[in-house]
């Protein structure tokens, strides 16, 4: 072969090289997911791929031959808006690269269409920004509610206390019935005595003390109330017996008028670790429901139960009554504050929540509630 048929073939086998290098970019820059633009130095647009047609919105032809209407950016990365024909902005990230096209120097820029994540990102500095805000709100926030907590726990507290008052304001009045009926017996024979000629000094001086005996007995009923709501300051380990029997006898009237009964078993020397006059105030708002409970269903032979006993280091006092239960669709909210099903009387809700709050808050104790046959059941371990 001579040397000129040897070039020949030499020059064909580059040209094909060269054809196939071509095709091969051309089919690059045709399927790149990124939009792809080739605009010549005369800004003529010499060539558009599929992703940049839906960039643009607008077909290659439509494009291709015509002046670039569109401003590519320089050759470094930037970001460019573009106004589309619908009138819509799109934002893209352009790059713009010298090229050669068709043997003609030309700028390559690829193009893609950040928009959404612009979008995203614009929406992640505004939650940032508005976190940002509520973190510095957070603390001034977190106090306001506190502030307005402890004012509701207060209120709730003064309410409570103004029920259990009225409730034992009644229960003086119960206990100073009989008393007062009885003095009002002692006058008036008295004064029969001495119409009736059968007048003596003994009588008077016999009547004198009687009526004594029975004011003295008012007035320490009234002293026991007041102690009922003098607040202790110290925890003291106190006999459970004690304070069940003097929470009773605040009350004893008013169950003795309804007829319940009340069974204790509760040793003598057991001993629990508290306050005993809020322990006391327990006890009296669970009876008080049991009370209610009663009335409300008319239990014909109504009976409250307390037990007392060892837990390991703890000591448990449940109050059982016969009044047939709590409906089970309340039985999860009776210890909520303003909380009440009362019909009869107007409940204020509080008594159960306070009680809780009693034994679990003051005295690191539990206050549970459960159905048992026949009635409900309130437990308190300290
Ligand atoms: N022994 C019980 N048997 C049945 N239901 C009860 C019993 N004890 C409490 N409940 C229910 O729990 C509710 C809440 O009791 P809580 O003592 O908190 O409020 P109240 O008794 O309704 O009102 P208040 O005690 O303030 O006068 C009652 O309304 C009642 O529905
Ligand atoms: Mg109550």
């Amino acid at each position: 072969m001579s040397d000129i048929t040897k070039l020949k073939k030499q020059l064909e086998q580059r040209n094909n090289d060269l054809r196939n290098c071509e095709e091969c970019f051309h089919n690059i820059i045709s399927r790149s997911a990124d939009g792809i633009v080739i605009v010549g130095h005369d800004e003529i647009v010499r060539f558009v791929n599929a992703a940049a047609e839906k960039i643009f919105c607008r077909s290659a032809e439509e494009m291709q031959g015509k002046p670039a209407d569109f401003f590519l950016g320089s050759d470094t990365k930037q970001e460019i808006a573009l106004c589309l024909p619908n009138n819509d902005t799109r934002v893209v990230e352009t790059c713009v690269v010298e090229t050669e096209w068709e043997g003609e120097s030309a700028r390559l820029a690829s193009l893609r269409d950040i928009t959404d994540r612009k979008r995203v990102e614009e929406q992640l500095r505004e939650k940032t920004a508005q976190l940002e805000e509520l973190n510095r709100t957070l603390a001034e926030k977190v106090r306001e509610e506190v502030d307005k907590n402890r004012e509701k726990d207060h209120l709730l507290i003064l309410q409570s206390r103004q029920a259990a008052m009225g409730e034992m304001i009644g229960n003086i009045a119960h206990q100073w019935r009989q008393p007062l009926t009885a003095i009002s017996l002692l006058i008036q024979d008295l004064g029969e005595c001495y119409v009736y000629g059968d007048f003596s000094k003994e009588y008077l001086d016999t009547t004198i003390s009687n009526a004594l005996h029975v004011i003295q007995h008012m007035s320490q009923t009234i002293d026991d109330f007041r102690n009922f709501f003098k607040r202790e300051k110290e925890k003291q380990a106190f006999s459970v017996r004690q304070v069940v029997d003097r929470s009773l006898s605040f009350i004893e009237s008013s169950l003795r008028f309804n007829t319940i009964a009340v069974e204790i078993d509760v040793d003598d020397d057991l001993l629990a670790f508290g306050y005993p006059n809020e322990f006391s105030q327990v006890l009296i708002n669970i009876i008080g429901n049991a009370k209610e409970a009663f009335r409300e269903r008319g239990t014909s032979e109504p009976l409250i139960r307390i037990q007392g006993c060892r837990d390991g280091k703890r000591t448990v006092v449940s109050i059982t009554d016969n009044a047939g239960g709590i409906p089970e669709d309340v039985v999860d909210r009776i210890f909520e504050p303003y909380f009440t099903t009362r019909k009869l009387e107007n409940g204020t809700g509080l008594g159960l929540y306070m009680s809780k709050n009693i034994i679990e808050k003051n005295m690191d104790g539990t206050l549970t509630a459960s159905n048992v046959p026949g009635g409900a059941c309130f437990r308190i371990t300290i």
